[in-house]
C-alpha cells in the first residue's frame, strides 16, 4: 500500500531537518507518495500565502502529514506575530482534529515519560479579545475552553496507552488548586476514566512541581496527561531533560482516524543557524518513526527509531547524520 503523505518543510532550519528526515524515511523502503507543500513565513512575505483552503482539502484525502517549523525569523515585523503559527500549524491541529499531541522523551532509564497534551482546546482555542484597545484602560482577556468530550477523549487516550507500557502508570498535571474550574473538570474525568483502567496506577501533580520533578527525579513519569498550554510548556523541558529540544519528536493525532495525523520536531525553526547544515535532524527523524508506527508500517518504524538511539551517530552535519542512520536502517532492514 502506498502511503501518501504531504510535507511541509517550512521556515528557518525546517526544510534541512526534513529533507535528512526524508532520506531515512526513502531508505526503510516503504512504499509511499509525497506532495510537497511550499508554506511558512517566507511564503507569507512573498504573496501572502498562509494556508488556502484547497490545501486543507487536498490534505484532507492524505494518510500523513511531515512537518519541519514554521516561524518568522522577525515575529510581529513583516508579518503580523503569530500569523503563520495560528494560520498553518494550529488551524491544521484544530480542523484535521489532531486533539492528541504525544511527545515521548527518553535518555537514559532515569528519564523515560511520554507526555499526552491535549491538543486542540484550552488556551490554544482562541478565546478572548481587547477592550478599549490601545487606551489606558485596556483591558485583554484570553480565556481557556475545556469540553466535558475534548478532555475526557483526550484523558481515555492517556489510559490506554498507559495500560500498554510496562509500569503503568499515569499521572495528570494541572495547576487544580488555581485553576478551580478547569482542573476540576480534568480530574473528575480523570478519575472518572480510571474506573475502567484498574490495571494503571495514578498520580496528579501541580505543574510547578512536576518541573521541578522532571529536573530532580524524572524517573517519577511514566504517561503523563495535562492540557495545551501546559503540555506545551513541559514538552520543552522534557526535550531539555531528555538530551536537548534537538532530539524531541512529537505525533499530532487524530486517533479517530477522520483525517491525517502530522508528525513534527518539537522545536521551531531556528532561524540562527539556519542554511548551515548543522541543525540536529534527529528530531525530525524521530517523527519519521512514529509517523511509520501511526501508518502501521511497525518494523520501519522501531528500525528508524533504533537506529537513532545511538548517540555515536550524532557527529557532524545535518546530512552526515542523516546517511549514517539512513545506512543503519538499510543494514537492519536488509539483515
Ligand atoms: C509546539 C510549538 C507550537 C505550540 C507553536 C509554534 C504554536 O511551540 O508545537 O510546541 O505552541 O504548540
Ligand atoms: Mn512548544
Amino acid at each position: 500500500m502506498t502511503h501518501r503523505i504531504g510535507v511541509i518543510g517550512g521556515d528557518g532550519i525546517g526544510p534541512e531537518v526534513t529533507g535528512a528526515a526524508l532520506r531515512v524515511l526513502e531508505a526503510t523502503g516503504v512504499d509511499h507518495e509525497l506532495t510537497h507543500y511550499d508554506l511558512g513565513a517566507h511564503r507569507y512575505l512573498e504573496d501572502g500565502t498562509v494556508l488556502p483552503d484547497e490545501v486543507m482539502e487536498q490534505w484532507r484525502g492524505l494518510d500523513a502529514l511531515l512537518l519541519g517549523a514554521v516561524g518568522d525569523p522577525a515575529p510581529g515585523v513583516a508579518a503580523p506575530a503569530g500569523l503563520v503559527e495560528r494560520g498553518i500549524l494550529l488551524r491544521m491541529r484544530f480542523e484535521l482534529d489532531q486533539y492528541i499531541n504525544l511527545r515521548p522523551f527518553r535518555l537514559t532509564d532515569r528519564v523515560d515519560f511520554e507526555v499526552v497534551r491535549e491538543n486542540t482546546e484550552g488556551t490554544y482555542a482562541g478565546e478572548g479579545g481587547f477592550l478599549r484597545k490601545g487606551t489606558p484602560h485596556e483591558v485583554a482577556t484570553q480565556g481557556s475552553v475545556n469540553t466535558r468530550m475534548g478532555v475526557e477523549r483526550c484523558v481515555r487516550f492517556a489510559f490506554e496507552r498507559a495500560s500498554r507500557t510496562e509500569r503503568k502508570q499515569l499521572h495528570l498535571i494541572h495547576k487544580k488548586n488555581v485553576l478551580t474550574f478547569a482542573g476540576d473538570l480534568w480530574q473528575r474525568v480523570f478519575d472518572e476514566v480510571a474506573g475502567e483502567y484498574p490495571a494503571v496506577s495514578t498520580g496528579y501533580d501541580h505543574i510547578d512541581a512536576a518541573c521541578i520533578h522532571f529536573v530532580e527525579r524524572p524517573e517519577r513519569y511514566d504517561v503523563i496527561v495535562t492540557d495545551n498550554l501546559f503540555g506545551d510548556i513541559l514538552t520543552d523541558l522534557g526535550g531539555a531533560v531528555a538530551g536537548g529540544v534537538g532530539f524531541a519528536a512529537s505525533a499530532n493525532l487524530n486517533p479517530d482516524r477522520t483525517g491525517p495525523s502530522m508528525f513534527e520536531p518539537v522545536h521551531g525553526s531556528a532561524p540562527d543557524i539556519a542554511g548551515q547544515g548543522r541543525a540536529n535532524p534527529v528530531a525530525a527523524i524521530v517523527s519519521v518513526a512514529l509517523m511509520l508506527e501511526h501508518l502501521g508500517e511497525a518494523e520501519a518504524a522501531a528500525a528508524v527509531a533504533e537506529a537513532c538511539d545511538k548517540p555515536e551517530r550524532y557527529e557532524g552535519s545535518t546530512d552526515e547524520i542523516a546517511d549514517r542512520v539512513a545506512d543503519a536502517v538499510r543494514t537492519s532492514l536488509a539483515g
